[in-house]
């Protein structure tokens, strides 16, 4: 790591030349370093964090919301708020600056461990930290689910998702109303019923569930649809997915919970890549 800033420097140093990419026995050649991409130390004299949805030119998409004080959290009107605080400040003569949080563990877009309903999973240990990461990585399909309906098994069954399939994630009107960008949480969601449920577990090897609003299972069947997923602790509930603006179709998904010890839940940060 001594290196690093070293690297940096040099690599910042021929940029603006038009050398061919680097590359030595220490390390491989990087890509990039060619181009006039040179973003690193941040010794420019303006300074704008770049806020980006999608990387790389349309390669990858974000799809993990943002935490702010204005979003939903459940079956509540007051949203997040205040959440994140400077415990030691700058501004107020430290040496750094120094974050603290408080989150509930399903804030914004999270996941579900098994031991999100069942008591006896959670007393056994079945938490965030021990899902599957080769299920959370891997390749996915986004689709659209029709606008005027929750999902249902007749639902499922017209979405004519290909067999073999194991990860979906399901785009629906909630994307287009916007509700994770509302503060208020808004109980019309669109999620699963419990016979689309059924219909998942019984007719697909669907193993990781996405959905874009903060429970994959609507708010009349909350408790049986999650009864469903979740019993035989092989599937994952994405929830509070950000799927706006990314085109429908097949992805790699790479998703990353915390290490939650205990946790039946935890804010995970998900990508798609092209
Ligand atoms: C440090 O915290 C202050 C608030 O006390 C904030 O205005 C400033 O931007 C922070 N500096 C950095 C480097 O994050
Ligand atoms: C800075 O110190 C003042 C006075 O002790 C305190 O009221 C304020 O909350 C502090 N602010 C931060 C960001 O630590
Ligand atoms: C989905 O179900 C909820 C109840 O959980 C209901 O309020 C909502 O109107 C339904 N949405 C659609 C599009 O049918």
């Amino acid at each position: 790591m001594k290196f690093l800033p070293l690297v940096f420097t040099f690599l910042c140093s021929i940029c603006g030349h038009s050398i061919a990419a680097t590359s030595s026995i220490a390390y491989p050649s990087i890509p990039g370093v060619d181009s006039d991409e040179c973003s690193f130390g941040g010794g420019d004299s303006i300074l704008v964090p770049p806020r980006r949805e999608v990387y790389d030119e349309g390669r990858i998409f974000d799809i993990s919301h943002r935490y702010v004080p204005e979003m939903p959290v459940w079956d509540s009107t007051e949203g997040l708020g205040h959440f994140l605080w400077l415990q030691k400040s700058m501004k107020n003569g430290s040496r750094a600056n120094d974050s603290a949080m408080k989150l509930g563990a399903h804030t914004g877009t999270h996941v579900d461990a098994p031991s999100h309903f069942y008591d006896n999973y959670f007393d056994a240990g079945f938490d965030v930290d021990s899902l599957d990461l080769a299920l959370l990585n891997g390749l996915t399909l986004l689709v659209d689910v029709p606008r005027d309906k929750n999902i249902t098994a007749e639902v499922m069954e017209s979405l004519n998702i290909p067999k073999g399939v194991r990860r979906v994630l399901f785009r629906t009107l909630n994307t287009d109303r916007r509700l994770m960008f509302k503060k208020e949480f808004d109980t019309s969601y669109v999620g699963f019923k419990e016979d689309g449920a059924k219909w998942l577990v019984e007719n697909t090897v669907i193993k990781l569930v996405g959905v874009d609003y903060l429970s994959a299972a609507a708010y009349d069947h909350s408790i049986p649809s999650h009864l469903v997923f979740l019993e035989s602790r092989e599937i994952i509930l994405v929830e509070g997915l950000k799927l706006d603006d990314v085109p429908a179709g097949i992805y790699t998904l790479n998703c990353l919970p915390l290490r939650l010890v205990g946790s039946e839940a935890s804010p995970i940060r998900c990508v798609l890549i092209r």
